[in-house]
């Protein structure tokens, strides 16, 4: 079946958040002083189960999804997640799965996530520089620990991107360190622009680092020519290296928007789903399972959530509603 918005938008991405916890504080997503010790986590009772997961999975997949990505907070801290990975795998019509992970239990890990079916992992990285990683993430962590991570999913045979989060003032200088590193390595970096998910990063416009600026910057060392999207609704503009297979990608959620083909849904880790990542609130569907919903009550909801969605927030974005509107927590909902 193929369900479609009041734009038109098919339903085929799923990204599943499976907890909101992480052992990183990056101060653009989970400042310290807000996610401190008295930070209301969800408590284990919460959180979907993974039999829960695999069932709403399989109704999604029934839908038209394709492609699911299982995130956090850091997606590596659930118990057990290759279990959850090796239940999604086994989903008849599921074409692809990934993951994105910090990494710091990626060397630990990648052997079985890789073995559960898992095919690729994206690994957030937003600076080589490990004094100023460490002031980034806050939580002590060293870029050799990432990148250790990251060389051992390669190993493992996994595909790996990089994700860098880019804001004015904290990283920009890292910008060509970066592309130059990674392209040596042959592993694909996207540029992502920071955005104003939830309300306590601090986000202003003043901060945002474009895609045309880091393009600038990176075009005065490399030649740069276009790749053709893979598929209708890719988030990642990509580029290659000319005379390289070796790609670099932008995420311009801010300065070029790309809601007319987002083709995304979101399940947080306590079971609410969510049709855009600036959402206020989303439908409970653990609820619904556990009072008891049959199969098809559960494929109703969805096709009706689907159906009534109308979300295109980075398409209207002002600095005015992005102060104002409440917006759900990046490291609840994943990213
Ligand atoms: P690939 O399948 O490898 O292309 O992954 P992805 O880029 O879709 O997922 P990833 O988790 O690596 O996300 C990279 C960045 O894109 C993160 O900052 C996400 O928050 C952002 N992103 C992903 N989907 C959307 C979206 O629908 N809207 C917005 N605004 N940002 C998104
Ligand atoms: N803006 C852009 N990207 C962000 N991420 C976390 N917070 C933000 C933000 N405010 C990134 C993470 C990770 C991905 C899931 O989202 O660094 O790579
Ligand atoms: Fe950093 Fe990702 Fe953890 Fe947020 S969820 S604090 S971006 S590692
Ligand atoms: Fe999709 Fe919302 Fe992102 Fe637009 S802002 S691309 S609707 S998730």
């Amino acid at each position: 079946m193929n369900i479609t918005d009041k734009f038109g938008r098919p339903i085929q991405d799923l990204r599943i958040s499976v907890t909101d916890r992480c052992n990183f504080r990056c101060t653009y997503c989970m400042p310290k002083e807000i996610f401190g010790k008295n930070y209301p986590f969800l408590p284990k009772s919460h959180l979907l189960t993974f039999e829960e997961i695999e069932r709403l999975a399989k109704t999604f997949v029934k839908l038209g999804v394709k492609k699911i990505r299982i995130t956090g907070g850091e997606p590596l801290l659930r118990r057990d997640l290759s279990n959850l990975i090796a239940r999604l795998s086994a989903i008849e019509g599921l074409q692809d799965i990934g993951l994105t992970t910090n990494a710091t239990l990626l060397e630990k890990m990648a052997v079985s996530i890789k073995a559960a079916g898992l095919k690729r992992v994206n690994v957030s990285l937003d600076a080589l520089d490990n004094d100023l990683f460490q002031l980034i993430n806050e939580s002590g962590v060293s870029t050799n620990r990432v990148i250790q991570g990251m060389e051992k999913a390669l190993q493992v045979g996994l595909d790996v991107k990089v994700n860098m989060v880019v804001k004015k003032g904290m990283n920009d200088q890292e910008i060509i360190p970066m592309a130059k590193f990674f392209k040596n390595k042959g592993i694909s970096l996207r540029f992502i622009e920071f955005m104003d998910v939830g309300s306590t990063n601090g986000w202003d416009f003043s901060k945002v680092v474009t895609k045309r600026e880091i393009y600038d910057q990176l075009t005065d060392h490399f030649d740069l020519e276009p790749v053709d999207p893979a598929y209708v609704g890719e988030v990642a503009k990509r580029y290659r290296y000319v005379g390289s297979k070796v790609e670099v990608g932008f995420i311009t959620s801010v300065s070029e928007s790309f809601c007319s083909t987002c083709t995304r849904a979101r399940i947080a880790a306590d079971g609410k789903v969510y049709t855009c990542l600036f959402a206020a609130s989303g439908f409970d569907l653990k609820e619904l399972i556990r009072s008891g919903a049959t199969d098809e009550e559960l494929e109703k909801q969805i096709i009706a959530i689907w159906q009534n969605r109308t979300d295109r927030y980075s398409d209207e974005r002002t600095e005015e509603s992005s102060r104002n509107k409440e917006k759900i927590e990046m490291s609840y909902i994943g990213g």
